[in-house]
């Protein structure tokens, strides 16, 4: 088979950014990640597009959607060099899931389901590398030494919109508008529902399984 397109869903937290780092590497496919792109581009100027700020940076803060004009551009530049991707933090609405359907098929849709209190430690907890981009949690998964990346040594930060107020609004943004996307693609074949609670390690067992079985 071709490399695979696969599709990963699941509230802020849930381990998408985790996971699909397992899958990209496992599978030799592209990371194609909106929130990551967006935060390489938080002051980019996108006043011209009618939209209530002039960047995504005021929309991320708050955990609000950026204007899907912004987003769909962004994923679908990015689907059309890939060979095989996994695709993380897109579609968030209705909209943009039909959008996703005008520009490719999906071979495995993952959903990673988790507590909703839990995620609000996961991401109260969460420090980043500010150079690589690795992942650490305080408590579940800290660094060597406190406040240094175990890859590349450089300085650990917490995301601007970890805070627990903006946290709660990511968790309801997600309820209200992304949730109904993933109950849309819960009758296809390639939707797999993950359980998301367990150790990064069992759910990327859990995964790799799953993908294994719909693109063997
Ligand atoms: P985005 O960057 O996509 O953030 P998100 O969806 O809120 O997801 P996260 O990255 O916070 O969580 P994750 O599921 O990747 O979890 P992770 O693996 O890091 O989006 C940010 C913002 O950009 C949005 O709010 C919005 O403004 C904008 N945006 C993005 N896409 C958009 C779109 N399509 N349309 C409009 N706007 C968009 O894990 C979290 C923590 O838990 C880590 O500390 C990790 O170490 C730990 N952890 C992971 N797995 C486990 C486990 N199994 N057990 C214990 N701890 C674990």
């Amino acid at each position: 088979m071709a490399a695979p397109r696969i599709l990963i869903l699941g509230p802020p937290g849930a381990g998408k950014g985790t996971q699909s780092s397992n899958i990209a590497e496992e599978y030799g496919v592209e990371h194609v990640t909106t929130g990551d792109a967006l935060r390489a581009n938080k002051d980019m100027d996108i006043s011209d597009m009618d939209t209530e700020y002039d960047t995504p940076r005021e929309y991320m803060e708050a955990g609000d959607l950026v204007p899907d004009q912004v987003v769909n551009a962004i994923v679908e530049e990015a689907l059309s060099t890939a060979d095989g991707f996994v695709l993380d933090g897109y579609p968030r609405n209705r909209e943009q899931a039909e959008e996703l359907a005008d520009m490719t098929d999906l071979d495995v849709i993952l959903s990673l389901s988790v507590d909703r209190e839990e995620l609000v430690d996961r991401l109260t907890g969460r420090r980043v590398c500010e150079d690589c981009g690795a992942n650490y949690h305080v408590e579940f998964n800290p660094p060597e030494e406190e406040g240094v990346c175990d890859e590349c040594g450089g300085q650990l930060i917490q995301r601007d919109d970890d805070n627990e107020e903006s946290v709660r609004n990511r968790l309801d943004v997600f309820d209200e508008n992304t949730q109904p996307v993933i109950d849309h693609y819960a009758d296809r074949d390639a939707f797999v529902e993950i359980d998301g609670e367990g150790t990064p390690a069992e759910v990327w067992s859990e995964i790799q399984n799953a993908v294994d079985e719909r693109t063997e």
